[in-house]
């Protein structure tokens, strides 16, 4: 086995709190893109689609490109090996929480449960009014989605630009960083704040740190104490046979 994923399996077992920190990386081998890099969503699409102010200037345009993304496309991914890996070491005791940037739900249909949304989810939509929620999944969405109560046209239970994160998340995360004394960074540039900030807060309390990922990110020079270069789906398994064994 390779060294430093043994060195990662031997701090996964040694720790008191380990907490996993990932972003669309780790669901690019279910079929969702990531934003950015190659093929990634930003380059095909325009932010601006998610950014709060345009959404209520121009709902009909952006809830074309969000359904797009976010519904036709998202919609039939399933958990990969990555995620239900993280799932398993939850049950183990192994991982005690999850932070993600994702809103496509696959930790949640992995098994995971101790999961926090830092940028909410995509499977309810909201009435930004009268915080009435409905089933992303029961609406029709060949028709702007409005909120049977007040009329106003519902946006997907996830965070635009320009919008706060959500509080229960957000405060969750903070506390597991502040508890962690292990961090997986998985499949993130760490290129968006606040969530991009939960990573170097652990550290700061004295958290070790491994990432995986094909590619460097800013987490990489800067906090990661083991890089574990490659996919998701096939470094954590190889840390799973690696803890197998040991165990
Ligand atoms: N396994 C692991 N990591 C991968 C894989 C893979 N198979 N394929 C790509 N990656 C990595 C890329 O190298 C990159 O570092 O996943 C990362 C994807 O980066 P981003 O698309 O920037 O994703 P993320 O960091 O989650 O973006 C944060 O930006 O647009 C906002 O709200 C959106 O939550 C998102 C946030």
């Amino acid at each position: 086995m390779d060294e430093n994923v043994q060195k990662a399996v031997d701090l996964i077992l040694y720790s008191e709190y380990t907490i996993a920190f990932t972003g669309a990386g780790i669901s690019v081998e279910s079929g969702i893109p990531p934003f950015r890099g190659e093929n990634g969503l930003w380059s095909k699409y325009d932010p601006n689609a998610l950014d709060l102010g345009n959404f209520h200037l121009n709902p009909v345009e952006a809830w074309k490109v969000i359904k797009e993304i976010f519904y036709d496309f998202f919609g039939e991914a399933k958990p990969n090996d990555a995620h239900l890996v993280l799932a398993e070491l939850e049950k183990q005791g192994l991982v005690k929480a999850i932070i993600t940037q994702n809103i496509d739900n696959l930790h949640y249909d992995a098994g995971s449960r101790e999961v926090y949304e830092f940028h909410g989810n995509s499977r309810m939509l909201v009435c930004p009014y009268c915080d009435k929620k409905v089933v992303a999944e029961e609406t029709d969405l060949n028709y702007i989605p409005l909120c049977d109560k007040c009329h106003a046209v519902l946006k997907p239970d996830f965070i635009f630009f320009g919008e706060g994160i959500p509080e229960e998340a957000y405060k969750k995360s903070v506390e597991a960083a502040q508890k962690a004394d292990l961090v997986i960074i998985i499949g993130s540039t760490g290129e968006v704040v606040p969530a991009a900030s939960i990573p170097p807060f652990a550290k700061q309390n004295g958290a070790k740190v491994i990432e995986i990922n094909p590619e460097e990110s800013s987490f990489t020079g800067s906090i990661t104490d083991i890089f574990l270069k490659g996919k998701a789906t096939e470094v954590m398994k190889e840390i799973l046979n690696g803890i197998k064994q040991k165990i």
